[in-house]
């Protein structure tokens, strides 16, 4: 199988980038895209030219790390993937494929694919935790949570952080990524206790970013690769209301 590649080429976040092109032969449909990176980097080893940087890490749809645009849409062609999951026989022998980083002024480039998404982590810091006492193990059974409440915390918690759903929001919102992190805690009753204090941090912390304000257009939930509604931006608005009168 040959593909054409046009990719954004970076040198760093102070220098203007570049798409540019490669012809990419004797790859396989199974290959995953990333591993087609990694063919093309050691051709490019070889040629004693620089390797394309992407992000990468658990290349299993688990951890977030992977995430560009793949010919227009964060994280390629299909519906609620990763890139890391996204395969060749996605496409044709032949196809030109166009890579580019992840777009957001939240989400600076740092090189070529790679962007930094610290933002991200700003927010979770700032409500990223538990009352919780310390000491010997607690009993299992203290904290009883029902069936149905444990699966949807595990549906906000299932938020991979890869960042697709700013990228593809035209107003570059991080609204579904914030509503997940808050939702998940703040329906546990081990994070009720600072609930609001939480919501109201969290929000805020995510206004001070670099983000746009949510529009429902919706967007955010079909690149979502762990599927996650919009209902959660509803949710934390509710949440956020309650937080700032009971302030
Ligand atoms: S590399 Fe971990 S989700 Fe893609």
């Amino acid at each position: 199988m040959q593909l054409h590649f046009k990719i954004w080429r970076q040198e760093n976040p102070a220098q203007k980038g570049q798409f540019k092109a490669y012809d990419v032969a004797g790859l396989h449909e199974d290959m995953s895209l990333l591993e087609a990176l990694d063919f093309l980097n050691e051709s490019l080893v070889m040629k004693g030219e620089s390797v394309v940087a992407f992000d990468h890490d658990c290349r299993e749809g688990i951890c977030g790390q992977c995430g560009m645009f793949v010919n227009g849409r964060a994280h390629g062609p299909l519906d609620h993937v990763t890139t890391c999951q996204l395969h060749l026989r996605s496409f044709q022998d032949g196809d030109v494929i166009t890579l580019e980083p992840f777009r957001a002024a939240a989400f600076p480039v740092l090189r070529d694919l790679m962007v930094d998404r610290s933002a991200f982590d700003r927010i979770i810091q700032k409500g990223g935790f538990i009352n919780a006492h310390t000491g010997s193990a607690p009993e299992a059974n203290a904290n009883l949570i029902g069936k149905k409440l444990a699966d949807k915390a595990m549906d906000f918690a299932s938020c991979i952080g890869c960042g697709a759903c700013v990228a593809t929001c035209k107003n570059a919102s991080a609204a579904l990524f914030t509503s997940a992190k808050i939702n998940h805690l703040n329906r546990l009753p081990q994070g009720k206790i600072e609930a609001h204090e939480r919501t109201l941090a969290m929000v805020n912390q995510m206004e001070e970013e670099a983000f746009g304000h949510c529009s429902f257009t919706g967007a955010c939930e079909v690149e979502c690769p762990q599927n996650i509604s919009i209902a959660s931006i509803s949710e934390m608005n509710w949440s956020f209301i309650k937080a700032s009168l009971m302030k």
